[in-house]
């Protein structure tokens, strides 16, 4: 077994897939999961997907002695993905302070615990969003960080300066931080895939809860943008795709391949694709109609981004392979198996 990996929010969508994909490397992994939007039977799919059941302890971010305690106990903690955050960006606007104090001090609990305990780098998962609406398409790291248009885009802009103001203190730890675009798609065991609470935000599970019967109608918010349909463009990228990136970026900080401290990829596909374009593409890989209407915009979202992934291609040596078909295949045939396990 290679190095012992901490996983926070590893429960969650894009957690359990980047466990999975640690644990086909061979990494050993400890998840830590307040379960506020995950549920510990997801630990019980992981072990059959891989094989391998992951160490998973109950615990939020924020409780200081309940982290400290559990790297006392896991001394041989290398390195830390760190997911755990509220990610809503319509909740994120209600409740401002819930999003600061979790996604901010759950994140500063870890920089001040790792140098402590000898964890070596964090992979942070970080947005997209962080860059608002780019003057220039596709977008690349270099492009400036914008005002962004909620609190949950503000705590990704403030986190990553956290934790670059960390290192340049002189810090012993270094950091990758994984800009990733809209992650969609479930694991081809259709026994990983994104299970929101309630009314999804996202546009896939709304879609494929759509397509089942569980909602009548998908909105499709504004056709009045200015892009090619009226609708808009994001970057579409398959969540397995988006897991492998996390373990070569793990193990771009174990193997002392980083060429600065902190790192900034983008995790998308390059490929821009919009509302209207994504509907139709499910309809035809699926073969299920769906039902949708255009409704006014929604407040927040942006009109067009999508990655240039150049950077982390060349660098990483990872890039997005996936299929928009076989994506949106993983994507009902998940909706298909919930609804067979009595899960709406
Ligand atoms: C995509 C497009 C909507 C729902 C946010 C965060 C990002 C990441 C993913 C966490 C938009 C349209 C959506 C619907 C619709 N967060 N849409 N009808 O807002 O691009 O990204 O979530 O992991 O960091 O910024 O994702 O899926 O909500 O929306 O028309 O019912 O689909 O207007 O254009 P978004 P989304």
């Amino acid at each position: 077994m290679k190095e012992k990996i901490l996983v926070t929010g590893g429960t969650g969508y894009i957690g359990s897939h980047t466990v999975v994909e640690l644990q086909n490397s061979g990494y050993e992994v400890v998840i830590i999961d307040n379960l506020s939007n995950s549920n510990a039977d997801v630990v019980d799919n992981i072990e059959k997907v891989s094989g391998v059941r992951p160490i998973f302890e109950k615990l939020d971010c924020l409780d200081m002695e309940g982290l400290e305690n559990l790297f006392r106990k896991h001394t041989d903690i290398k390195a830390i993905i760190h997911f755990a955050a509220s990610k809503a960006v319509g909740e994120s606007v209600e409740k401002p302070l819930l999003y600061y104090r979790n996604n901010l001090v759950s994140l500063i609990n870890l920089l001040e615990l790792m140098p402590k305990y000898g964890v070596k780098g964090m992979v942070f998962s970080s947005s997209c969003t962080v860059y608002g609406q780019p003057d220039e398409l596709p977008v690349t790291e270099n492009a400036p960080v914008k005002k962004a248009e909620s609190p949950y885009g503000n705590t990704k802009q403030i986190n990553e300066e956290i934790i670059r103001d960390t290192v340049a203190s002189g810090a012993p730890i270094q950091a990758i931080l994984l800009r990733y675009f809209n992650p969609i798609g479930a694991h081809p065991s259709t026994l990983l895939g994104e299970l929101p609470n309630g009314v999804p935000q996202n546009l896939i599970p709304y879609l494929t809860q759509t397509a089942i019967g569980i909602r009548e109608k998908l909105s499709v918010f504004g056709d009045d943008y200015d892009t090619p349909d009226g609708s808009c463009i994001r970057d579409f990228i398959n969540v397995v795709d988006l897991a492998k990136a996390h373990v070569i970026a793990i193990e771009r900080i174990l193997w002392d391949k980083q060429k600065e401290p902190v790192e900034v990829f983008n995790i998308g596909t390059g490929k821009g694709l919009s509302v209207l374009e994504l509907i139709h593409a499910f309809e035809s890989a699926t073969g299920v109609k769906l039902n949708y209407q255009i409704v006014g915009r929604r407040a927040g979202d942006i009109e067009k981004v999508w990655a240039d992934p150049e950077y982390a291609n060349n660098e990483l040596g990872w890039k997005a392979g996936s299929t928009l078909e076989d994506t949106l295949k993983s994507a009902w045939n998940w909706q298909l198996k919930l609804c067979e396990r009595g899960i709406q």
